[in-house]
């Protein structure tokens, strides 16, 4: 079995993110350093960050957070910022977060053990619907909304027809409800900026039926039983 899918069994990480561990060179197998693309067998000695994985089954964890702004979505930062890790409660096992969220983004995010679930919300086939909200600078019509709607131009590939609707608008800004079925970098930002608008404020409200009502900026709780079956289930 390839490493990153064996990493993602074990509830280590996301394929994608065991990848840039095994980049990082966190990753041994049998006292060696693992390379991108290696192989293991259920006899080889999976290390990360020198710590064995035990072949015990891991408890599979899932947790919901309202992600502050100026936080960035990974386990680890180089540069020394502030990531989503450092809001986890304490006892948290080896989660991860499911996708990103911009540094500047604020909103629900999922964190897990689970690499196949983490995988299959994060496949591109994947048309899970994430709602945002976006305060844009002056004011927007329909018409203007339209050409949203329809689909953007990003990089020579159209985006997904999408929703979006006024919530608020006036001289200064206007806020709006978008759900996209997608996950390509920095959307809906783009989406806005391609057509000549600028994002001020932007947070992700929901993830399918998974809502942020009742969190604060910064806390994280446990899923119920039911927002996992439900996960589990998409
Ligand atoms: N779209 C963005 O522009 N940023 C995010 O963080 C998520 C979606």
């Amino acid at each position: 079995m390839r490493i990153n899918k064996f990493l993602a069994e074990k509830g280590v990480a996301s394929r994608r993110h065991a990848d840039e561990m095994i980049s990082a060179r966190r990753v041994k197998i049998n006292g060696i350093v693992a390379q991108l693309g290696a192989t293991v067998e259920e006899t080889d000695e999976v290390c990360v960050d020198d710590k064995p994985l035990s072949r015990a089954e891991v408890k599979e964890e899932f947790y919901i957070m309202n992600k502050p702004k100026g936080v960035v979505c990974t386990v680890s930062d180089d540069r020394g910022r502030k990531t989503v890790m450092d809001f986890l409660p304490e006892g948290a096992g080896r989660v991860f977060p499911v996708g990103r969220l911009d540094y500047d983004t604020e909103g629900l995010l999922i964190l897990t053990n689970d690499g196949d679930t983490a995988f299959r919300l994060t496949h591109p086939t994947s048309e899970v619907p994430k709602t945002y909200m976006a305060r844009i600078a002056g004011t927007m019509t329909e018409k203007d909304l339209n050409r949203i709607r329809s689909g953007i131009e990003l990089d020579g590939v159209m985006t997904k027809k999408c929703k979006a609707h006024i919530v608020e608008t006036n001289k200064a800004y206007t806020k709006v409800h978008v759900t996209i079925t997608e996950g390509r970098n920095r959307q809906v930002r783009r989406m806005f900026e391609a057509i000549g608008r600028t994002v001020e404020f932007l947070k992700r409200v929901s993830i399918g039926k998974l809502k942020l009502t009742g969190l604060n900026r910064g806390e994280v709780r446990a899923m119920t039983e039911e927002e996992i079956a439900y996960l589990k289930g998409v």
